[in-house]
This record gives structure tokens, sequence and C-alpha cells, in this order.
């Protein structure tokens, strides 16, 4: 059976400083509320009703890091830090917010609210072989690269194409190692898999969930409302149209 790294060892970095253009409303993307309550609040239950993290360094946009208040009763600490300007940048400040003692870090977006339980441990345990380890879907769809955006220029063989998710966990000197290979080669990557791989390491790949989708539209929103509201015994809510079609 593999080991799991005791909780004071573990810690999460939530990256939470995006504009949330994509999403736009009365509120910033990671405060709108899903089912009643913030989304960033959401996810940061998430990863402390696990038990397996220790620490939460959650980067946020400057502004809001003096005024942010974790969720009442959250089991583990939130130290809020200030992001940069891209997801990157945020996930390097929250790490050198995390106390010395954590040894392996879990980075989950802010914007995942519905991370499912288990989760987490499937990656900290997937990442015991290599030092990383990360939540990715097979891709079941046809894959097409579009030639100027337009048309089909070809057909990509989807049968080694996973999709990437978070939580993404590593050993956090190997996470320290990439992002500072990354940093001295000007290399950005939109996930620490890249980065890592990037670094010789190798990122097992763990299976994540359906569910476990980033809120990046209108659309993501409302289908983590339908989703909650099914859940939750609030009726009978299919899923939204997404695009007109069911
Ligand atoms: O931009 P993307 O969709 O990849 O964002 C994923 C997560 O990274 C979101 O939770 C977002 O708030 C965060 N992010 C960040 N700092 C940025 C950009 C994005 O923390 N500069």
């Amino acid at each position: 059976m593999t080991s799991i790294p005791p909780t004071e060892k573990v810690g999460a970095v939530v990256p939470a400083a995006g504009g949330g253009e994509r999403l736009p409303g009365p509120v910033a993307k990671q405060f709108r509320e899903l089912g009643g309550t913030p989304i960033l609040h959401r996810t940061l239950w998430c990863l402390a009703e696990e038990g397996r993290v220790g620490f939460i360094a959650l980067a946020l946009p400057a502004a809001e890091v003096a005024s942010f208040e974790p969720p009442a009763g959250l089991p583990v600490p939130v130290r809020p830090v200030a992001g940069g300007t891209e997801r990157q940048y945020s996930v390097v400040n929250g790490l050198s917010a995390l106390p010395p003692e954590v040894e392996w870090v879990i980075v989950h977006d802010g914007a995942r609210p519905l991370l499912p339980p288990g989760l987490v441990e499937a990656c900290l345990a997937g990442a015991q072989e290599t030092g990383a380890a990360i939540a990715a879907l097979p891709v079941s769809d046809t894959v097409k690269r579009a030639n100027e955006g337009e048309f089909a220029e070809a057909t990509v063989p989807r049968g080694d194409l996973w999709l990437a998710q978070t939580p993404q966990v590593a050993r956090r000197e190997l996470l320290e190692r990439a992002l500072a290979l990354a940093a001295a080669e000007g290399f950005e990557g939109t996930d620490e898999a890249v980065l890592l791989e990037a670094a010789g390491i190798r990122v097992k790949l763990v299976p994540g969930s359906k569910f476990n989708f980033k809120i990046t539209t209108p659309e993501d929103l409302a289908m983590a409302e339908a989703y909650l509201a099914r859940a939750q015994g609030g009726g009978t809510a299919a899923p939204p149209p997404v695009g007109g079609v069911l």
C-alpha cells in the first residue's frame, strides 16, 4: 500500500488571483456565489475537509489580500498572498508562503470548486512514485487541429491525449526546482506539470473527474449550479443547454 505523507508535511497552494475576464459580473469570479457560497470558499472547504492538507497559501488579487476572510470554521489555516501577473507567478508567491515543514505541495485552482472527495489523496498517492502527479482526464472527443481557426486541417489521434486538471502534486523541492528553471529560461506554462516535465521529472497521470471542471465562463457557472442543485437533492435540475444544445 502506498503511504501518504502526514498532513503537517502537506501544503496547498491555491491560485485565485486571475481577473476572471471571461465571467464578467458585479464581483470578481472567485467571489461569485455558487449555490449560495462564494466559489473560492467552496474550493477551500473541499481542500480542507479531506484532512490531507495542513496549510493553505492562497494567491489573491493584490487588492483583496488585506480584506480576505477565510470561511468560518475552516479546519486548516489559510495565508493570503498577492498573486502574480500569470498563474505561474501566483503559484511562486503561494509556494514561498508555505511553512518550512511542508515537503509536499498540492496546487489546486481556486476556480475548481467541485473537487471530488478522494482526488487529493489519489494524487498524493500517485506522486509517491516519481515525486509528481496530476489529476487528468483521457480525451474522449475527436480532436481537430484548425487551420486559421476556421477549418479542420487535421484530426489528431487522441489515444494518448489527456486533459490536465488540478490537483497537481509535487515534492516541494522538485516544484521549486522546476519553477526556478522556468524562470531562468523565461518559460511560462499554464500548469505545474509542464514545468516539471521540462525539468525532467516524470509526472504521473491520475484519473480526475469531469465534475472537477474549471469555472471560466457563464456556461460553466450554470453547469456547476445545476450539478449542485442535483447533488444537494434540490430538485431534478438537468444540465442546462450549452451553446443552445443539450
Ligand atoms: O487563467 P486560468 O484559467 O488558467 O486560471 C486558473 C487559476 O489560476 C484560477 O483559479 C485563477 O484565479 C488563477 N490565476 C492566478 N493568477 C493569475 C492568473 C490566474 O492565480 N495571474
